[in-house]
């Protein structure tokens, strides 16, 4: 049979764990070690995405200009950019909506400078996504897209100027304009300056004439050093988590309110320039620029597989494509998405365009999600729209696993996306749902869940909400294939966020993770391959725990929350075992009471602190305090 671990009949205390005054009485864990009970998911924790709360733009995607393709209106105009005029300079900006860089992008901005000259420039500037980060010493790679009036204009004089002392931060100087719309790119170095994120784009002339601006761009280095790329400290953030795979693209933004605005991967590769942009269902235009292969890099980056989600012909606002023909040209859109990212760059057309966008591998793909939340779609049309991709996926597919967004009733799905959004005590309520599920009927991907309390993110009592339903995830492993949070991301800035309580905050220049992104980096770091046996006796309220063990690294991994406002003293049996190697990581999470929270300004409030405890043998007890979530990593030889 197999046998986990070792351990000596040695008993040692282990009595590290600060207690607090008030205690509850003492509860029993028994881990039998010689018993596993199920496998579980390799892939369990990872990461669900898409455009919300400024998650790309303003957010990962780390392009620094805001609306750089002008669709966004304010009370003045084109949004989030005003004409520059230097000392007796004269300009003025509108949008041409007849005079653009390409088909996807027919309109442009026209600045009509009246005076200038070299000293006194007139131009525009661009506020960025509530400013522009710039740090000292680093280089910033920009683009843009111009046409003159007459080829008398000159060059681009392009700057960055911080926003209250008017210095300039960096500067550079393009080619001369010409009358044909081109492309000009240049780099900004900035020297000893203070990081800020006071600072805005500025692109001016020093001679009087007309010209055409589009696709202005500026990016900080990113990830990898990738062009087009994301955020350096975003990215960090999230391999941090150590997610399996990334859910992508969403999400609401999957379906968009209508059809005309899903998320239509076809139009998000190529050139910048040849990316129409689209408008997203959280209120603001999608730039694009985060385009179906920039996810699929992303994933490569954090060496992660995607979980592709396909348009299924369902959108927000209640449009749905029958099944039938009519949804055909979606179903093959979903197949040339899979090729897109399967196919061989040799022998299959989406696989060669992969190809001569720059990626010839192909991308690891095991699950498929067809659509999102289809019961929302009330004409009950999903399970015929299910059925019909499924048919045509499967053929083509065999080996791929197809997600429903709601279960069925004349077939049975691969799995089913279950969603939950709940308060930390409806959650401490919930954690036995999928304990008695049925385990002969679909896997289950909780493809979106959270604990939603604290904004814009959240609290400790929402970590300890989520440090308990992540247990039962643990404990249902073998049902649970895959499981992410959401949202991801929110920009902290007034008017950034659509949705309270995420998971991951940032202005321009910093982010932070709540006690929530914490406690699921500790729980999918320190996670095991079997679950085994386990028992807590005299249980009390609002204490959750669980169990998983890696025989290869012979380490047990156990988890123990207690939301109480009193300590738990625990009298932990690790029965079955042989040998303990005396001491074990305790990573702790806690804080004084559940409204303790992390925010922009106060980034490291509530974190992991990581001590050792030592004597640990096949018993031993274990103080665990209150409001807090840890994890003992014990060593077993
Ligand atoms: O996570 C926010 C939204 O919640 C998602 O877009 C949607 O799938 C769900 O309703």
């Amino acid at each position: 049979m197999f046998q986990c671990f070792k351990l000596p009949s040695l008993v040692v205390i282990a009595v590290l764990s600060a207690a607090s005054m008030a205690q509850s009485p003492k509860a029993t864990l028994r881990i039998q070690v010689d018993k596993p009970l199920h496998s579980v998911s390799p892939r369990l924790y990872g990461l669900m995405t898409e455009e919300i709360n400024y998650s790309y733009d303003g957010g990962l995607y780390g392009e620094m200009v805001r609306n750089r393709t002008f669709e966004d209106h304010g009370w003045a105009g084109v949004a989030h950019w005003n004409s520059v005029h230097l000392g007796n300079a004269q300009a003025n900006m509108t949008v041409d909506t007849a005079e653009g860089p390409s088909e996807a992008l027919p309109r442009s901005l026209r600045v009509d400078i009246t005076q200038a000259d070299t000293e006194d420039q007139a131009g525009v500037r661009n506020d960025g996504f509530w400013g522009m980060a710039v740090h000292p010493d680093t280089i910033y790679k920009g683009s843009f897209y111009a046409k003159a009036g007459s080829a008398d204009v000159g060059p681009m004089r392009v700057s960055l100027v911080n926003d209250t002392s008017g210095a300039t931060v960096a500067t550079s100087t393009s080619d001369g304009l010409t009358t044909e719309w081109k492309h000009y790119e240049f780099t900004l170095h900035t020297g000893d300056v203070q990081a800020s994120a006071d600072n805005h784009l500025q692109l001016t002339l020093g001679h009087q004439g007309k010209v055409w601006l589009s696709l202005v761009s500026l990016f900080p280095p990113t990830y990898r050093n990738r062009d087009n790329g994301n955020r350096i400290d975003l990215m960090e953030k999230l391999a941090a988590m150590h997610p399996k795979f990334l859910r992508l693209p969403g999400g609401n933004y999957l379906e968009g309110n209508t059809v005309e605005e899903r998320f239509d991967w076809k139009a998000t590769i190529g050139p910048l320039v040849d990316r129409p942009t689209h408008r997203g269902p959280w209120g603001y235009q999608s730039s694009d620029g985060m385009g179906l292969l920039e996810f699929l890099e992303w994933t490569e980056d954090l060496k992660i597989e995607p979980v592709l989600a396909v348009y299924a012909g369902y959108s927000l606002k209640g449009a749905h494509v029958p099944p039938g023909p009519g949804l055909r040209p979606y179903v093959d859109d979903a197949l040339d998405e899979i090729e897109f990212l399967t196919g061989d760059a040799a022998t299959t057309r989406w696989g060669a365009i992969r190809a001569k966008l720059g990626h010839p591998a192909t991308f690891p793909l095991s699950y498929v999600e067809i659509g999102n939340e289809d019961s929302f779609d009330l004409s009950g049309s999903y399970e015929g729209r299910y059925q019909q991709f499924y048919k045509v996926i499967k053929a083509r597919y065999p080996k791929l696993q197809l997600i429903a967004t709601e279960p069925l009733k004349q077939m049975k799905p691969d799995v089913v996306d279950d969603h939950y959004y709940k308060r930390a005590d409806e959650f401490f309520g919930f954690v036995k749902h999928y304990d008695d599920a049925d385990r002969n009927g679909p896997k289950i991907f909780v493809g979106e869940w959270a604990t939603r309390e604290g904004s814009p993110t959240t609290n400790l009592g929402a970590a300890l909400g989520d440090a308990a339903w992540m247990t039962s995830l643990e404990r249902n492993s073998d049902l649970i294939v895959m499981a992410s949070y959401a949202p991801l991301f929110v920009n902290v800035n007034p008017g950034a966020m659509q949705w309270e309580s995420d998971l991951v905050g940032y202005d321009a220049l910093n982010s932070y993770g709540s006690p929530s992104y914490y406690a699921q980096a500790v729980f999918a770091e320190y996670l095991g391959t079997e679950v085994p046996a386990s028992s807590l006796i005299a249980v009390p309220d609002r204490f959750f725990y669980s169990v998983t063990c890696d025989p290869k690294k012979g380490v047990v991994y156990l988890k123990l929350v207690n939301a109480n406002s009193r300590s738990q003293q625990l009298e932990i049996d690790l029965s079955g075992a042989g040998k303990s190697a005396g001491s074990a990581t305790l990573v702790t999470l806690r804080g004084a009471n559940p409204a303790e929270t992390n925010t922009i300004a106060a980034p490291a409030r509530v974190v992991p602190v990581q001590t050792r405890l030592e004597g640990i043998g096949p018993s031993f007890s274990h103080t665990v305090p209150a409001y807090a979530i840890e994890v003992l990593e014990i060593p077993i030889r």
